[in-house]
């Protein structure tokens, strides 16, 4: 099978919940199998050459959960950045995150300083970069990056804009995959998508395996992507006809 190979996929990681109450299960369960997922999803995109993966991990929005949950999410968050981070380095993955990590953000100190480790640690990774969204939303970090060049005195063109986001340096999602058949954005990465292509699927995240993903990107391969612009041949063959139309009059 040969696929179109997208620079960047982000994944809007739904229905961890649902999976989780169908077997009967507590919620978090539902969050530790996605980990898992993750896991998975990021060892077969690295075996395909994607060179960014990003994972909407909590959203600004996702602070109105129970604090069991909110909690619970945070704890396998900072296990998973330490004690999967043997694994991450072995396997070349580079991590970065996004989202609001200042103090005011109200992020557990300890998952902070975890998250500046794990960048650290594997800042000099190759293979393939991990992006986590963690207390991100796309409006804070198009508030904040405004702020910010308010602050300096630079006016807020699109250029300065996208080099004051979160993901300056990141080139912006080809590819952005959600799943449990919810099709909205929730939040995510508005700016970075204005072009991507977007994927929906009704399997549940912690279901989403590697058929899932090729057929995402089986998809992908399929789209064709204008950017705005007219294809070649379109906008020659409308050219020929305003001619024919111009000579005709
Ligand atoms: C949405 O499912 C999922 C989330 C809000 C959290 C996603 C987080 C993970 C997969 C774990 C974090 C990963 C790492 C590596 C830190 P939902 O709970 O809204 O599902 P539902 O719509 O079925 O209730």
């Amino acid at each position: 099978m040969s696929f179109a190979i997208p620079q960047h996929v982000a994944f809007i990681m739904d229905g961890n919940g649902r999976w989780a109450t169908r077997q009967g299960l507590p919620r978090l369960k539902g969050h530790a199998e996605g980990v898992k997922t993750v896991q998975r999803v990021l060892e077969q995109l690295a075996q395909y050459g994607v060179p960014y993966a990003t994972f909407y991990a909590f959203s600004t929005e996702n602070w109105k959960r129970g604090s069991e949950e909110v909690n619970g999410l945070f704890e396998m968050a900072q296990t998973y950045f330490t004690t999967d981070l043997a694994t991450l380095v072995k396997n070349g993955v580079r991590l970065k995150f996004i989202g609001d990590r200042t103090p005011a953000g109200k992020l557990p100190l300890a998952l902070r300083t975890i998250m500046d480790k794990a960048e650290k640690a594997t800042a000099h990774n190759t293979k393939i970069t991990a992006v986590f969204a963690v207390n991100y939303g796309a409006r804070d970090e198009i508030a904040r990056a405004a702020r910010a060049l308010a602050q300096q005195g630079v006016e807020a063109t699109p250029e300065a804009l996208e080099a004051a986001l979160d993901t300056t340096g990141i080139p912006a999602p080809d590819l952005v995959v959600r799943t449990a058949g919810e099709q909205r954005l929730s939040n995510f990465m508005l700016w970075q998508s204005a072009y991507a292509e977007l994927y929906f699927t009704d399997v549940l995240w912690p279901d989403f395996g590697n058929t899932h993903m090729q057929a995402a990107l089986a998809s992908f391969t399929q789209r064709t992507r204008r950017f705005g612009a007219v294809p070649e041949a379109t906008a020659t063959a409308e050219a020929t006809e305003a001619k024919a139309l111009s000579v005709a009059a």
